[in-house]
């Protein structure tokens, strides 16, 4: 029941009106019996400094972040997460209240800080995690947007010993190696980067551990589209996640089946982001179980 003692979590993009968030957030809150709700806000780009300040005024406790405010956020946070700062990007944010009395009229003052994570990357390692140990495995990521920064800072920083990153645009991978090379030059890995083909990408999975799609390809309504591997491509003892949630079922997880590969479904990714923001917001362990049913069902599945 709300009253007037319930907190306000949620979730701002631009738009928002298909986020899957609060269905799997208010599970979560119900389960442990908290005075919370999570609600869904839709912020113009042009809106986003007063979205932050306005949750300020109004004691919002946590938001997450959507397109196209992930990297636009950053400016408007005090503090930003050492992992967030190196992705470029923030989907969590934390909102600390400090009371302090030290004005000379004795009233109390509230000393608010929003501080920045990346829970996304986490998110990907934990999902690929249920299935196999990451530690000195070799792993393949198409793709270098976003989601791939994310992932390839997470992985890179969990223990892989070998990461290969297959881009369209080479461009941009090559961009992204450079980050990651400067951000984790203490870190003992060997990072290769090509252009995306079928060739390179069959090479590269020949000798891979795990192999990760972070392009959009194969996504609802696009379901039909060609996957960016075929089954030939890819080996018995191989881990595929592919990060698209909509179908769960996509052309690249088909493929994969053929190949008797493991496979990663693309709404762990998203179930395992949520739950670590969770954890950071309220402090406690956040009830997996139902959060994922709640997931999966608001995904129809
Ligand atoms: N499961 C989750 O929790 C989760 C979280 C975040 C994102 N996602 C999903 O991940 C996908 C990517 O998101 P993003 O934010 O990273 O997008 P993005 O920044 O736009 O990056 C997309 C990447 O995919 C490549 N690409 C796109 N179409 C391609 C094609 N036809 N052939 C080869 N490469 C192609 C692009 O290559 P170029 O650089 O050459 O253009 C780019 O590197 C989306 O489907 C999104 O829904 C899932």
């Amino acid at each position: 029941m709300i009253d007037g003692k319930t907190k306000i979590l949620g979730v701002i993009g631009d738009p928002i009106e298909h986020t899957f968030s609060p269905a799997m957030h208010n599970a979560g809150l119900k389960e442990l019996g908290l005075n919370y709700i999570y609600l869904p806000f839709h912020v113009k780009p042009d809106r986003l400094s007063l979205a932050i300040e306005g949750g300020k005024s109004l004691g919002i406790q946590g938001l997450n972040v959507t397109i196209p405010h992930k990297s636009n956020v950053m400016k408007h946070l005090d503090e930003i997460d050492q992992v967030a700062s190196m992705i470029g990007a923030v989907n969590t944010i934390q909102f600390n209240y400090n009371e302090t009395n030290e004005s000379s009229n004795q009233d109390n003052e509230i000393n608010v800080t929003t501080k920045g994570f990346n829970t996304d990357g986490y998110g990907c390692v934990r999902a690929i995690q249920e299935k196999t140990s990451i530690n000195d495995k070799k792993v393949t990521i198409t793709g270098a947007g976003g989601a791939a920064r994310a992932v390839a800072f997470q992985m890179a920083n969990s223990g892989i010993s070998e990461l290969s990153i297959l881009n369209r645009n080479v461009q941009k991978a090559e961009s992204l190696a450079s980050d990651l090379r400067t951000n984790l030059a203490s870190i003992d890995i060997d990072i290769n980067i090509q252009a995306y083909d079928l060739d390179n990408l069959g090479k590269e999975l020949s000798d891979s551990d795990i192999f990760i799609d972070t392009t959009p390809i194969g996504m609802y309504p696009n379901v039909k589209d060609k996957p960016i591997a075929s089954a030939d491509m890819m080996h018995e003892d191989l881990v595929v996640n592919d990060i698209v949630y909509t179908p769960m079922e996509t052309s690249l997880i088909k493929e994969a089946k053929k190949a008797n590969a493991e496979v990663v479904y693309g709404y762990k990714m998203l179930l395992y982001q949520g739950i670590r923001s969770f954890e950071i917001w309220l402090g406690c362990e956040a009830p997996v179980d139902v959060m994922e049913k709640a997931l999966l069902d608001a995904l129809g599945i």
